[in-house]
């Protein structure tokens, strides 16, 4: 029977992935080993099915015995433990959410809605890595792969606001932390309906400034505020989270143009959901009721919101989309620069189009080759 290794089921992304397996009833069909990096011989998921006791994630020889590897470990454990298994000569599929084999020759960026096409080639031609991709790409990509593929998309320019999660489950929790701390300090002052917005600001002011504000893994607040900065500067004067925009979509597409993709990448105070304002630029005046169908024609996770008021509060925003598959597109409209510029606004769950679930399909595409 074929036997697969999960790594990092039990973080973030991994107990996403492991949900998400369950509800389709992934598990069947194969051995799964749970690997650990801290409590050899301890217990795996409870999914139900009987699970072996945890196996040493470092041990080499045993991984190299497997079929299949799963990892959502995070970047320095596919760094140290990815070319160990390959230097020994391993043929088996290493599935990854981690960014370090993105951009590898020899590896593809995983979403299959999107680029079934590229994987199914790949899988036909020996690749033997598969990659999730940065999440707000994964997003942007799901949500406007069918005005993409019409060919006529110019450069996209993404402007996002991006969840706490997409930074770990540690800033979630700070988040919620900041949010309590402005909530404690303020609950006197709401009772009171003589309070005014103005002396209410000056008390959150001076809570989101004093050092004994919960600011450990953000570094500054997040809650009343925002942070225009993800990750490093890359010599462009780009964040890494926005040079990622251009060199996973295109890695994703594979189209042999370069479509341009730049803008700014920006972590709002949302839980789990990325949202993303894309100014596009078309090569051509296309008839915005094409450019409806083209969305919404794209897959089946994707709906095009009226732009109404009440559409757009109802269905596009991150407390509607939150743990759901939903890719909601709206505010479609052809902007005044010109009837080639569209203005799109999309939301959608970071730990799952974003992370999770493309890994859940590729696996499930490699099982079934
Ligand atoms: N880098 C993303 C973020 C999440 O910071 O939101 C992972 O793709």
């Amino acid at each position: 029977m074929v036997q697969i290794g999960f790594i990092g089921w039990r973080g973030m992304v991994g107990s996403v992935l492991m949900e998400r397996m369950q509800a389709e009833n992934g598990f069947s069909g194969f051995e799964p080993i749970f690997f650990t990096t801290s409590n050899v011989g301890g217990q795996g998921p409870a999914l139900g099915i009987d699970v072996p006791p945890l196996q040493d994630a470092y041990d080499v020889k045993l991984l190299t015995s497997l079929d299949i590897i799963i990892s959502c470990q995070g970047g320095s454990y596919t760094k140290e433990i990815y070319p160990e298994v390959r230097k020994q000569g391993w043929q088996g599929y290493w599935i990854d959410a981690a960014s370090t084999l993105r951009m590898a020759e020899d590896s593809i960026i995983v979403l299959d809605p999107v680029n079934r096409t590229v994987i199914d080639n790949a899988v036909g031609s020996g690749i033997k890595t598969f990659v999730g991709g940065n999440c707000t790409v994964s997003l942007m990509l799901m949500a406007i792969s069918g005005l993409i593929e019409s060919g006529h998309v110019e450069w996209i320019s993404s402007m996002t606001y991006q969840a706490a999660s997409g930074a770990g489950a540690k800033h979630m929790k700070e988040l919620i932390s900041q949010m309590a701390a402005l909530g404690n300090i303020s609950t006197a002052l709401l009772k009171n309906p003589a309070t005014t917005a103005i002396a209410l600001d000056q008390v959150i002011t001076s809570e989101l400034r004093k050092d004994s504000f919960p600011t450990e893994n953000f570094s500054v607040p997040l809650a009343g505020s925002l942070i225009p900065w993800i990750d490093t500067l890359m010599e462009s004067g780009q964040t890494r989270e926005e040079w990622k925009g251009q060199v996973e979509t295109n890695k994703i597409l594979q189209t042999g143009k370069t479509i341009s993709v730049d803008g700014l990448c920006v972590r709002v105070g949302a839980m789990r959901c990325h949202s993303q304002g894309l100014t596009i630029k078309l090569d051509k005046d296309i008839p915005i009721e094409e450019i409806y169908q083209m969305i919404e024609g794209a897959n089946q996770w994707v709906h095009l919101v009226p732009n109404d008021k009440d559409s757009t509060l109802k269905y596009l925003t991150p407390s509607a989309v939150n743990g759901s598959l939903a890719i909601p597109v709206g505010r479609v409209r052809k902007m005044l620069m010109g009837p080639e510029y569209i203005s799109v606004f999309t939301v959608g769950d970071q730990l799952l189009w974003g992370a999770a679930e493309p890994l859940r399909r590729i696996l499930d595409i490699i099982r079934r080759k």
